[in-house]
């Protein structure tokens, strides 16, 4: 077999990139360990910064995200039993996010592929990817019990934070130290319940964290901070309204309950490997950076990050020019540093750490009041939720 970009990892830097290329003209071939099913019902995050919805609009996968999606013009930011409201809509020039589940951006996507003739193998096994530093690289997998060997010209490295294709630039070659671990992780669930508030609610309480987000209008999607090393089996359905009852409701905010029907631990980890690119090897999305989930950053980095990949590539095959893909990994790790920034500073103005002080919860209430309180203070959060543009 043979194609222009052989793609690892059918994510939304994967699915994305193969997209973007088809629409340039240029091949590719995904392939991915997991089964298409797998892939499409997969729970992750689910708010796509305007650049996202953008980017899916004008490359025709944008029609169901805009019919079932949520804008968002706002979100609170609830702290000392009060939600303060962040327009995010006139604070940035009309820009907002859409509530739209990740696996529904992950469906849209391996359709239109599949519809337009794309090559994506599901389910494959013993991956191997070689000769990355020469014109001629090779992914070598298992497919249907056969070996296969796919010629490239190009090899995307989307294989997300299980990634093989990260460890295939050498050790001196690559920093891998920039890494944060937080002492907290977050308890997800999935509940059959009336929405609990027309927008995102982000709130801080000295029992800790909870986000109150959504999927559908009888479908809600909750988190609350617990400590990393604990276990869904401590966690009864009762247990889990009272918890969020406690953060959230009281004046202006009520969390309205209902059966859960999924439940999840996430862990918290910050991580950006440098370079990302090796040879003719290009790695986006989480295989080479990790944002911890408050603000929702993860996707669309993902997605900006072959937006870049995509116009270098093009201008490789339009023009035999080389120098946007050399440039490749500074142009894109500016936009995850600001990311890695943004996630950071939700994260601990909203998290109670293990140790805090009253002093340490007085200072973070003190920072909501500063951001929420002043214009310029709203803007600068409400720029970051929103998205910085792609360039
Ligand atoms: C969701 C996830 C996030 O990490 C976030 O900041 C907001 C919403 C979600 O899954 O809906």
């Amino acid at each position: 077999m043979r194609t222009q970009v052989g793609i690892v990892g059918a994510g939304p830097a994967g699915l994305m990139l193969s997209h973007l290329l088809h629409l340039r003209g240029i091949e590719s071939v995904v392939i991915d360990k997991r089964s298409r099913q797998d892939i499409e019902e997969t729970i992750r995050a689910g708010v796509l910064e305007q650049g996202t919805v953008d980017l899916m609009t004008e490359t025709g996968v944008g029609a169901r995200l805009k019919q079932e999606g949520f804008v968002h013009h706002g979100i609170y930011l609830r702290f000392g039993g009060r939600s303060h409201r962040i327009n995010m809509y006139e604070l940035t020039g009309g820009r907002a996010v859409t509530v739209y589940a990740q696996h529904e951006v992950l469906k849209d996507l391996i359709k239109a592929r599949l519809d337009a003739g794309g090559q994506l193998l599901f389910g494959v096994d013993d991956v191997s990817v070689e000769d990355v530093t020469t014109d001629a690289p090779k992914i070598r997998f298992s497919s249907d019990g056969a070996r296969q060997e796919l010629d490239c010209d190009f090899v995307a490295g989307c294989d997300g934070s299980q990634t093989i294709c990260r460890f295939l630039i050498p050790d001196g070659e690559i920093r891998t130290d920039y890494f944060r671990q937080y002492p907290f992780a977050w308890f997800g669930i999935l509940a059959h319940a009336p929405p609990s508030s027309d927008e995102l609610i982000y709130a801080h309480h000295e029992r800790g964290f909870a986000l109150v987000s959504t999927r559908s209008p009888d479908v809600q999607r909750l988190y609350f901070q617990v400590d990393p090393g604990d276990s869904v089996e401590n966690w009864p359905d009762d247990r889990i309204w009272a918890e969020l009852h406690a953060r959230v409701s009281g004046e202006g905010a009520a969390i309205k309950d209902g059966p859960i029907f999924a439940k999840a631990i996430l862990q918290f980890r910050s991580f950006v490997c440098e370079p990302m690119q090796y040879g003719r090897l290009f790695l986006a999305g989480d295989s080479a950076h990790t944002v911890p989930p408050t603000g929702a950053k993860g996707m669309n980095l993902a997605v900006a990050d072959v937006h870049a990949l995509t116009r270098a590539l093009a201008a490789y095959y339009e023009s035999k020019s080389t120098d946007l893909l050399e440039t490749y990994t500074s142009t894109v790790l500016r936009r995850v540093w600001r990311a890695q920034h943004f996630s950071y500073w939700m994260t601990s103005m909203l998290h109670r750490f293990p140790d805090a002080s009253d002093f340490d919860l007085r200072r973070q209430l003190a920072e909501l009041d500063t951001v929420t309180g002043s214009l310029a203070g709203s803007r600068l959060l409400a720029e970051n939720y929103v998205g910085l543009p792609l360039t």
